[in-house]
């Protein structure tokens, strides 16, 4: 099963493969916002990808698009934790 390093807690978590990041750190007591409710239309689950981006999802364009307008967004480094599916190892940073 993919593994979740989450570092601002130093939590690391199994998950099954095609959990978002969202679902993984909200079953598991990881703080992370969800004004939209998964919806994809509220940039408030942000993360950035220390290492794994390989291992999630693809990015569609509406995930893309609402990205660029967020002030933490990196380049390279960016998704929404509600619209990105773990298929791997990832390590997770929650902007603060
Ligand atoms: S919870 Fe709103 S975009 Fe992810």
């Amino acid at each position: 099963m993919p593994t979740i390093l989450f570092t601002n807690n130093d939590i690391s978590i199994e998950v099954a493969e095609g959990t978002s990041i969202l679902e993984a750190a909200l079953d598991n007591g990881v703080n992370l916002n969800s004004d939209c409710d998964s919806n994809g239309i509220c940039g408030s689950c942000l993360v950035w990808i220390d290492d794994g981006m390989d291992s999630l999802s693809k990015v569609y364009p509406e995930e893309e698009d609402l990205l660029l307008q967020l002030d933490n967004y990196i380049s390279d480094k960016s998704r929404l934790s509600c619209q990105a599916y773990v298929h791997g190892d990832i390590v997770v940073t929650i902007p603060q």
